[in-house]
């Protein structure tokens, strides 16, 4: 299909705006499959490793379950137990894994170590979150929104908060998707000038656009969707206390989301800090989606292994 297998899944910008349609027709198509109990194994007898430096609930969930449905069988590889704990390099680990697997997943620090484990593996690599992207989320939370909204071009989303992973993968795949993203944060935490250039560059192509703002209303302003994620990622814990005061005027509060539409929908990553980045009033409200964006991660991840092993 489009001729994917091999592929690595790293960033969104990667991929074309039809290669992304079609993963996410795939991932529609796989979510309504299984709703449907029908069962689908193309990747029966393979084996998908999972290499998490950092926390997860969902990313592990739903790939270990999503591999599982596929037919396959998925493995947790703590990168405390695996020898790269110990120094073993990320070369040799991608050359010994490749030998036993038919796919690497790997959640990481630093955006290098995947870009590495890829350049040493002979198997797809799957990114399951660097400090500088989370493509696999971005992709499900375009899926989700094609899903309630029907389109995605023309749409604007307003990310507001930290300029992180989360705004890095938005960009990239909404640029790709013709959606504009306006992107809010406070000095000192905007998003990567490169990834912001390059995603300009290619909403050009789309009729996208990706927009920079200091003010979360001006951001905000007739929006379709605000997105938010927490002010501290993974990795970040000790700013806690400084990013509390540099994002206090950020919160997704009630305040902020009536400059949106009337019938905008709330969407966050998660995991939630209800108080910080935004208000319970809002997460929880009657336009929060937040858990069929998590649902989601397992139709799209299901998706990308089905297209690329
Ligand atoms: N959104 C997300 O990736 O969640 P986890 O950190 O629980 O995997
Ligand atoms: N930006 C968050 C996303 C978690 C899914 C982090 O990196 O911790």
């Amino acid at each position: 299909a489009l001729g994917l297998k091999g592929r690595d899944f790293i960033a969104l910008i990667d991929y074309t705006p039809e290669e992304l349609r079609y993963l996410i027709q795939q991932a529609i198509e796989l979510k309504r499959m299984q709703k449907a109990g029908e069962v689908y194994q193309p990747l029966r007898g393979k084996t998908l490793g999972m290499i998490f430096e950092k926390n997860s609930t969902r990313t592990r969930v739903s790939f270990e379950v999503g591999m599982y449905q596929l037919g396959g069988q998925a493995l947790f590889l703590s990168g405390q137990d695996l020898q790269l704990g110990r120094g073993e390099t990320i070369m040799d680990t991608a050359q010994t894994l490749s030998r036993y697997l038919n796919g690497i997943m790997i959640r990481t620090y630093a955006h290098k170590t995947v870009i590495e484990l890829a350049r040493g593996a002979t198997i797809p690599v799957i990114n399951g979150l660097t400090d500088l992207m989370h493509p696999c989320q971005a992709l499900a939370d375009y899926q989700t929104i094609y899903e309630k909204k029907g389109k995605l071009e023309g749409l604007k989303l307003a990310y507001i908060g930290d300029g992180n992973n989360m705004s890095h993968s938005l960009m990239m795949g909404g640029s790709k998707l013709g959606v504009h993203v306006a992107v809010a944060t406070p000095e000192g935490y905007e998003p990567d000038e490169e990834i912001v250039k390059m995603s300009q560059e290619q909403a050009e192509q789309t009729g996208g656009r990706i927009t920079l703002h200091r003010d979360p209303k001006e951001a905000a302003a007739d929006a379709d969707i605000i997105y938010t994620d927490v002010w501290a990622s993974m990795g970040f814990e000790q700013e806690q206390e400084e990013r509390e005061k540099a994002f206090r005027d950020y919160q997704v509060n009630d305040d902020l989301v009536r400059y949106a539409k009337q019938d905008y929908l709330f969407m966050h990553c998660l995991p939630a800090h209800r108080g910080e980045e935004v208000a319970e009033s809002v997460i929880d409200g009657p336009n929060s989606i937040i858990f069929d964006q998590a649902e989601n991660r397992l139709h799209a991840q299901k998706a990308i292994m089905a297209a690329i092993m």
